[in-house]
């Protein structure tokens, strides 16, 4: 299968902030990894601070013939419902992820504005997480 995962705001910085929460690997220490554990799948990586650059990235990816997309949007999948009407506005089915359990930390990052628009949700598991919701795609 042909998987984009997407990463959005401050996920750069994984391996560096807040280690006891995301962990000491680095994004691409991490997707090294991804792209090992599923190596008969093509996985295509991209990450961005910028929440135009990510909707522009979902958009093209039903021309590009994905047949996934695993999503941890950072931040934004709390509150931008750009990048939800960007989900919605293609035939690629998504995935939200994330590294920690949202549901036991803050109030605020029991929301997500994206959920509603992705097949269903990952969360808590770290890398792991990315790796669960690319294979969802095959069960
Ligand atoms: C995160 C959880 C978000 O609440 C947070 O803003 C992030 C990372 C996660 O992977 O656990 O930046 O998406």
């Amino acid at each position: 299968m042909k998987f984009l995962f997407i990463n959005g705001v401050n996920l750069n910085m994984t391996g560096i902030r807040e280690k006891g929460v995301y962990g000491s690997q680095t994004l691409d220490e991490i997707n090294a990894e991804i792209s090992a554990r599923l190596k008969g799948d093509t996985c295509e990586f991209f990450q961005s601070n910028i929440e135009g650059e990510i909707c522009t990235r979902i958009h093209g990816s039903e021309s590009e013939g994905f047949d996934g997309i695993i999503i941890n949007a950072g931040a934004f999948t709390h509150y931008s419902y750009a990048i939800r009407d960007a989900i919605a506005s293609v035939n690629v089915p998504a995935v939200e992820v994330h590294l920690s359990n949202v549901h036991a930390r803050e109030e605020f990052r029991r929301k997500s504005v994206l959920s509603e628009v992705c097949r269903g949700v990952i969360c808590g598991f770290g890398k792991n997480s990315y790796i669960l919701g690319a294979e969802s795609f095959k069960l």
